[in-house]
Parts: C-alpha cells; structure tokens; sequence
C-alpha cells in the first residue's frame, strides 16, 4: 500500500547544487558557505560519493567532516538533500568481494576505477548499502538541516543492466516468481522456436552475446528484471529510511527520459520526483525535447511538484563537444523546468572540480570563483527565484497527454528481429511532442491505462506491446468524449513479446476500427508521401500497409507502393474519436494532424507554429502564473487570443503590468500572475515575431 507522500522539509523553491567539501580544504568551506549565502542557496545535496571517506575500514565510521559541514551549513540556514553514499562502493569492499563488479553483455568484468560499480543484484553490495544507510539515518535523521533523502545516484547511468553470475541467479529467481513453473516459461517465450526449450531454471542464463539474435521474451524479461533489480535496491534503501525516519522524504534523481528504467515503479516507491536535466545549448531545438521530459516528471506523481535536482550552469564534460549555455540560456532553462512544474533549481555542482574527469564541468562557482560568469548569473537567478516564491505547490495545467510505456519501450528497441531498428520510441514520443509543443501545447504523461482525468487530448506515438485492459481504458477515454491518437506499430504483441492473434492493433483493432496486413518500414534514403487536405507531406522511417474497416480515411499515401491507400484513420467512438496514423512523419505533417486533432477537442492552436516560444501555466486554483519563454536568439512579440481584456496581469519577475502585447528578448522571460480562468491563457506569436529559432 503506499501512503501519502512526505513533502521536502523547505518553505521556499529550492536552491543550490551538489556540493562536494570532500575535494576541498576546510577553509575553503567557509567561504562556500559565504557564497552560497550571497547566491540565495537554501539546499545542498551531499555526500554522493563519499562512502570512502564515511566508512575508510569496513564497519569503521569517520563522520566528523560530515558533522561539520552539515553544522556550517545549518549555521547559514542551508539545508540538505542528505545522500545515503550509496552510489559507489569503496575500493575495499570490491576487493575484498571481487563478485560485486558488474558484467557487461560480453560477460567481462569491469574494473574499478570510475563510479557504479556494482551489480544491481549483488547480495554484498546491498548488506553493505544498507548498514550505511542505517548508519546515516540514525546519526543526522534528527538533524534540523535534513531536508530530504537522496538514495543513490542517477540509479542506471552507468550500469543498468549486469549478466554477471549474480545477475543470472537473481534473473532465475525473477523468472521462477513470474512464471511459476518452467513450463509457462517456455510457452511465454515461444521457446519452441529455434529449439530454446528448457528443463530447468539452472539452465536459463541472462541474455549474454549469443550466436544469433537472442529470443526476444527472454530479452523483454531482462530488461524488466534489470529495471526491477535497480527497483528492488532503492526500495530495499527506503525501507530503512522509512523505519528509522518515518517522516522525512525519500527521492532519487532521476535521468529525464530514460530508456532502461521504469519510471512509473520508480516514483510510485518515493516521496518526491527529482530530475537531472542536461539540455545540449548546442542543440536550438533542445528545450523542446526537455519540456517533453519534465511532463514526465510532473506526471510520475499525479500531477504533484517535482524538482530539478541538477543541471549544468554551463557546459558539461561528458560530451564530445561541450558548448557553454550563452548569456540568458541557464536562466531560461531554469524558467523552463519551474513553468512545467518543478518546485526549485538545483544544480551540478556548487563548486568547479580542480581535478578528477569532471574538472571541465562549470558550477555554480566557476574555477575563477566569484567573479565567474556562472557565479554572477547564479546569484541574480537565486534573486529572482524568491520573488517566485507564490509558484511554489501549484499545478501545472495541461490538457494533452501522452503515453509512455516502457513494456513498448524496450520492445521496440530490442537489438534485432523487428521490421526496421529505425522505430524508435523516444524519437517518435519527441516527434509528437515537438508537432504540440509548436501549436502551443504542453504534454503531460500518463501511463497506458490511464488515469486520462483531466486531458481532452492522449497522444500514443507507439504501443508496440498493449494489453486489453490498456485498450479498455483508451476505449472509455475515447467514449467519454477525448480524442486519442494512435501512432505506427501499436498494439502488436502481448505482454510476452507473442503477435496477438489476428494482428494489430490487437487489442485495440475495435476502437480504432482498422486492420494493419504488413509493416513497410521505409528502406535508408527511400522517401514517400502522405496527402492530407490538399498537402502533401514527408514519411519517416515507417508506413503500413492498413485495411481502413469501419473507419474513416482522412489522409491517404501519395506516393510508393502504397499510393492510395490509407495512412491517417478516424473512428467515432461515444462521445470522442479514435484516430490511427500509420506513419512516421514530417515536422509539418505532425503539426497537421495534432492541428486537426486539437480543434475537435475544441483547443486552440496556434497560427504561427513555432518552438521559440513557450507558454506554459501553473495554477493554485485561484491565481494562474503562466510562464512565456522566448527560446530564440531574436526578440518575439506574443498576443493573447483575440476578445481578451488588455491586460493580463503582472509580471512576477518585474512587477510590471503586462499588455496583451508583449515584447520578450532573446532567451527572456515572463511570468504572469492573472486570477485563474477556466482555460489557461493562451498566447500566440504576434504576426511580425520570428517563427523559429534562429541559431
Ligand atoms: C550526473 C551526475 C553528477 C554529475 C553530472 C555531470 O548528473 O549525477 O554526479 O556527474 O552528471 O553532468
């Protein structure tokens, strides 16, 4: 049963980063704290990676440093993000047990020497984990300071998944508790084909580098066996909080969208959603994609307030070309994260690194300390962020959702045996992200069976594995009135990687009224078109051959061997509509279909289609702040709807009345304080404004 959610022990948006002293002389603490106090920093997350230091012999503990920096920092009102250490073993625990080093896929060790060195499954490692925690919560779980419990790191950043023997013991006893006996096993894996058929669980090993391509309900299963073992630990580590600090919430940071863990488990285990957002400056499309991913994040919980626990002030160092953000960029990028709901800014790290790999990395104190750009920029950021202050707790409204399913997920991008390896979920969840996010909609994210409270609009860019309480729950929402769109290779196997019978779209052949006869995925460089109210627009990577039924065709395809025929579906359900779309399109073809979609479910969508602005709005019930961000390089003039009355509000930022005329400059932003109405504002580019961003 889970209970309520324990809430973070701060009365205002977080603020801070990762702190490290460990790298530092003590002196230098002092003026950390000097500075952190001029930032407006109010929460530090530390010791991530100090078990060494915590516990330097085997059940021995050297807790005076950490005494005295969580003390200093509480002398300043600082508070802490309070890490259990867990996120790297220390070298004397590897070499006394050699056995908790993961296992790549080719079945090799790997070394010590960087950080997450463990398998996920190893017995060792947890004993060891946990009597660290246990040691942590009952020395500082009443300490004024504690603020929240951070487990871990970044849990599957480096080692999601481990086929070491552990692994494989753990992986049987996964699979004897899935399926009972061996005989169900073989039936779900099929393993009829290719004479996989086994006797025993002993014989059953993880899905190592094999001959051939590996059977994919045994490659399904690794991978939510690999998602559980992660899953297991950070429960394992809650429990002990939960006992000895029954009050104080837990979190883990998240890593956005990512592929090899499901987040829905995850965060259903927690207190608080955190996120680490590292949006590449040099990508100009790249807030599109991280607006994408902090609806995820406001969706893990319902809808309640996350917060982004790191981003870089800066550049980072782990890519192969690190661009700093511009003047204005980590500004905007922290407007961004709190307009989708994030309850603070935090980041990596308070202090640049003189040595290790990450001493490229800027901070929020760069190497040249406070005269450092990044440091004059955190300061009027943690300005700024208290006249925020009424944000805090509020909601995100959103009325379009969209579905993510990791079961799909990791289907869908299995290493071989699918029509084409260019499908890739995360690619098309953008794409249909980017078409909303250009006509002026944020997206939340539900899970395949919902809940759909609250959304007119659920947007499934694919559903490869679908289940037929999944499709009952699609179905009530189409019936209820919502509009769904189905995206390509949806509802193709069942929950055991095994086609459903009839083909797809499974499940949901009778909501969606169509029948697909054969995928045809488009070879590399082949091009072809749909034709939709007298436009025609690009494929991308996938089209189907697809009988329309009862449905209706709205767009065909207009060129190729499948010219003629349908591309774009619509099927009337109770009150809504449930529409397929068998293809990977264009920008423009996206934007085309979400414009059509977004109309029958009465919403506005924009003229000027662009992805400079944002126009994003919290709300406590009585007051909205809707946040309008200008992710261009050139000046945008934004108009409300027309009818409006001239003014919308004030700018809490500025304190000025804003005009349904409004001017933002490069990477500016504002945030307009105006009583709630019934729908969020809605905003659009004014006719002479940019329409994209210009790099
Ligand atoms: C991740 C980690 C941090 C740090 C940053 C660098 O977010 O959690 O420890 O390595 O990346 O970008």
């Amino acid at each position: 049963m889970t209970d309520a959610p324990r809430s973070i022990r701060l009365d205002a948006l977080a603020y801070g980063g990762d702190y490290n002293p460990d790298q530092w002389p003590e002196e230098v603490w002092h003026e950390d704290v000097r500075l952190m106090v001029e930032a407006g920093v109010n929460l530090v997350t530390l010791p991530v990676f100090s078990w060494p230091l915590l516990e330097p012999n085997p059940g021995e503990y050297d807790f005076a440093g950490l005494d005295r920096v969580i003390d200093l920092l509480w002398e300043h009102g600082i508070r802490i993000d309070l890490a259990t250490a867990t996120a790297t073993p220390p070298a004397w625990l590897i070499r006394q047990h050699p056995d908790v080093l993961p296992h790549n896929v080719d079945g090799v060790r790997l070394e010590f020497g960087s950080r997450q060195s463990y398998c996920p499954s190893s017995p060792i490692f947890r004993e060891h984990a946990l009597r660290l925690t246990r040691t942590l919560a009952e020395r500082y779980g009443a300490h004024p300071a504690l603020a929240l419990w951070h487990i871990s790191n970044e849990y599957g950043d480096h080692v999601s998944r481990c086929w070491c023997p552990v692994s494989a013991v753990a992986f049987r006893d996964w699979l004897r508790a899935r399926y009972e006996t061996i005989d169900e096993l073989n039936k779900s894996w099929g393993t009829s084909v290719w004479g996989q058929h086994y006797l025993d669980w002993n014989q059953i090993e993880p899905p190592r580098t094999a001959t051939g391509p590996i059977n994919p309900g045994q490659q399904l299963d690794f991978e939510r066996f690999s998602s559980d073992a992660l899953l297991d630990l950070f429960q394992a580590e809650i429990d002990v909080l939960r006992e000895v600090t029954p009050d104080v919430a837990v979190t883990t940071n998240f890593m956005s969208l990512l592929r090899d863990l499901d987040y829905w488990d995850f965060a259903e285990a927690e207190d608080l959603v955190t996120d680490d957002a590292y949006p590449d400056p040099a990508d100009p499309e790249a807030h599109v994609s991280a607006a994408l991913n902090y609806g995820l994040m406001r969706s893990l919980k319902g809808g309640r307030p996350w917060l982004l626990l790191e981003q870089a002030p800066s550049a980072v160092s782990w890519r192969d070309v690190n661009v700093p953000k511009a003047p204005g960029q980590m500004r905007l990028g922290s407007m961004q994260a709190l307009a989708h709901g994030s309850d603070g800014v935090m980041f990596f790290q308070w202090r640049q690194a003189k040595f290790g790999p990450e001493k490229f990395h800027s901070a929020m104190l760069g190497h040249r300390g406070e005269k450092s750009r990044s440091f004059q920029e955190t300061k009027a950021l943690g300005a700024e962020l208290v006249r925020l202050a009424p944000i805090r707790e509020t909601r995100v409204r959103a009325s379009v959702a969209l579905v993510a399913d990791w079961d799909s997920w990791w289907g869908v991008s299995a290493p071989d045996s699918l029509p084409s390896q260019r499908l890739n979920w995360l690619s098309e969840a953008r794409a249909w992200n980017a078409a909303a996010f250009a006509l002026g909609h944020p997206v939340d994210t539900v899970r395949a069976d919902g809940p759909f409270d609250g959304h007119t609009v659920v947007l499934v860019p694919n559903l490869y594995a679908a289940t037929g309480a999944q499709a009952d729950a699609l179905a009530a929402f189409v019936r209820d009135g919502g509009q769904l769109v189905v995206g390509p290779f949806s509802g193709v196997v069942d929950h055991s990687e095994q086609v459903h019978d009839g083909g797809a779209p499974g499940p949901l052949r009778e909501l969606l009224g169509i029948e697909v006869d054969e995928w045809w995925p488009l070879a590399d460089r082949a091009t072809g078109q749909i034709a939709l109210d007298g436009e025609t627009h690009s494929l991308r990577v996938w089209s189907e051959w697809i009988d329309a039924g009862d449905a209706t065709v709205v767009a065909e395809y207009a060129s190729g061997d499948l010219a003629g025929r349908p591309a774009l579906t619509r099927r009337a359900h109770g009150a809504g509509a449930a529409w397929y779309l068998s293809a990977g399109l264009d920008e423009a073809g996206m934007q085309a279909i979400l414009a059509r979609v977004f109309q029958a479910a009465g919403s506005p969508t924009r003229e000027i289609r662009s992805t400079a602005l944002e126009v994003v709005s919290r709300t406590d019930g009585t007051d909205d702040f809707t946040f309008v961000l200008n992710h261009g390089r050139e000046p945008i003039t934004i108009a409300a709807q027309p009818g409006r009355a001239p003014l919308l509000g004030i700018d809490l930022i500025t304190g000025a009345a804003v005009a349904e005329q409004l001017t933002l400059d490069a990477f500016d932003v504002a945030v307009i304080r105006h009583p709630t109405e019934p729908e969020p504002l809605f905003l659009t580019l004014a006719d002479h404004s940019t329409d994209q961003p210009t790099t």
